[in-house]
């Protein structure tokens, strides 16, 4: 029997375009994925953008802290040549429900507006909430989503402890894990499945590991090249 597995493009498409931006996301729902990862900041003037850094170096022709920036003048910078930085709002406009959308909250003081954009979207009957999972490394971050909106599914992400990830998950009604591709065994993702909660892994990128993913029987795979799921 095959395995029914999400297969989450990360950044868009990371691997194929530049990343977080509108182009890479197409390219993503181009290869038919059943989600896109997306890392959100909070820009100076209060705007929430995707963008993964916290800096403006590597992505854009700008320099210095992306928070410390207004949107306008994030607005104008360029992204690899022709690329700009876009909104939270204009993702969620983009895929409009068509597929799941995974908020990872990379910025501080993004939890509030993010929730208030998602209740938006609901409100509307843009978006579904069982379409829409956030995620963060930021424990108050998620503490802070969990106390405004019970109705969010939320994600713990972790890159080292599985253990300290599930102790947390409990104390905000996570419904998924989201471990480093290196923390993840056939043995931990029984017991994180069997506790209740989903195993979307990150970033699985070659062939093998992607298959060792798909064996271990997770729930998701969040790759660059979502065209390899
Ligand atoms: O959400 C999974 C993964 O994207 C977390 O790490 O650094 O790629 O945002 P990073
Ligand atoms: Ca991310």
């Amino acid at each position: 029997m095959t395995q029914k597995y999400l297969k989450i493009g990360h950044r868009g498409a990371k691997g194929h375009l530049a990343e977080n931006t509108i182009e890479s996301i197409t390219k993503a729902l181009e290869y038919h994925v059943d989600g896109i990862e997306i890392d959100v900041h909070r820009c100076a003037t209060g705007e929430l953008v995707v963008f993964h850094d916290f800096t403006l170096d590597r992505m854009t022709n700008g320099t210095g802290e992306m928070a410390a920036h207004s949107f306008e003048a994030l607005r104008k910078l360029k992204i690899d040549t022709y690329y700009q930085i876009p909104t939270l709002e204009e993702v969620l406009n983009l895929l409009c429900n068509s597929c799941l959308l995974n908020i990872e909250l990379k910025g501080k003081n993004t939890a509030e507006g993010t929730v208030q954009i998602i209740k938006d979207a609901v409100k509307g009957k843009k978006w579904s909430y069982n379409n829409i999972i956030v995620s963060s490394f930021q424990h108050h971050e998620l503490e802070h989503v969990f106390k405004h909106d019970k109705n969010i599914l939320l994600g713990v992400l972790t890159k080292a402890n599985m253990d300290e990830a599930l102790e947390f998950a409990k104390t905000v009604n996570a419904v998924a894990i989201h471990p480093n591709v290196a923390l993840v065994t056939r043995s931990n993702v029984k017991r994180v499945q069997e506790l209740g909660y989903s195993v979307n892994v990150w970033t699985a990128n070659e062939k093998a590991t992607i298959e060792r993913m798909k064996k271990y029987g997770v729930d998701g795979i969040i790759s660059d090249y979502p065209d390899r799921l």
